[in-house]
């Protein structure tokens, strides 16, 4: 797979900078989240069993970032690719874990074959998605997953767009979509997509990576054919 131009929307050029800008400052920062958050990996634990169980160890990471949960994925045994819209992330994933394989490319558009992967992650991507593009980001999800399939996603609960234009003295312009479990089970549905676990978390005010809104986490299945 190469780093694909593909058209891009106003919000999605600007998440695109937004995330460029501040690339290393939040690598740095989010490095040791994992270690932090039990839920997270549980989460991640079970849903990399469930894929192995398919028989297919392969995996996507959309809007993988600096590429930690991709590679907390191949610690468990997964075959994962991560792929994002920001040039820069990409390139400090590629820098951190260059044995992995990373893509610039948007969730709109995946650069990748029809049934390419057994289980698909969004860990707080679909969070900079619009509602009127998260129809086309999921069918993209649907068309790259094998039946049989998982996909987990991880988001913010809520139900407002908040809007940064400064995040650790940098300048962005990012809307942060909060919803609701039962919204993004509602976009997935028409995809075929069937839940299988849902968990909500109270936000982690105190910890070293404090929350202000609860997290949601969301296991769903592409039905088999
Ligand atoms: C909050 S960060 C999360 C990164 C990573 N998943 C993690 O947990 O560390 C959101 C990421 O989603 C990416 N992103 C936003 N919109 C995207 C899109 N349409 N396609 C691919 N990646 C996208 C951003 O570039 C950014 O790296």
């Amino acid at each position: 797979m190469t780093d694909e131009a593909h058209e891009t929307s106003t919000h999605e050029s600007s998440t695109r900078d937004s995330y460029d800008a501040i690339a290393q400052t939040y690598t740095e920062w989010i490095a040791d989240e994992l270690t932090a958050k039990p839920h997270d990996r549980a989460v991640l634990g079970a849903f990399s069993e469930l894929v192995l169980g398919t028989g297919s160890a392969e995996v996507l990471d959309m809007g993988c970032g600096p590429g930690r949960i991709t590679s907390f994925l191949a610690a468990l045994g997964l075959e994962p690719r991560g792929l994002d819209l920001s040039p820069a992330m990409v390139e400090l994933a590629r820098g951190l874990y260059p044995t992995l394989p990373f893509d610039v490319g948007s969730m709109t558009a995946l650069p990748y074959a029809d049934d390419s992967f057994s289980g698909l992650v969004a860990w707080y991507s679909t969070i900079h998605i619009p509602d009127e593009e998260l129809s086309t980001v999921f069918a993209e999800a649907a068309r790259v997953l094998r039946p049989g399939g998982w996909f987990q996603l991880a988001f913010q609960l809520g139900d407002r767009v908040d809007h940064f234009s400064d995040l650790a003295g940098f300048d962005v312009d990012l809307d942060f979509h909060r919803r609701s479990i039962d919204d993004v089970l509602t976009a997935l549905a028409p995809h075929g997509f069937v839940p299988a676990t849902r968990l909500e978390r109270e936000p982690d005010r105190a910890g070293r990576f404090p929350e202000t809104t609860g997290q949601g986490y969301l296991l769903v299945r592409k039905a088999s054919l």
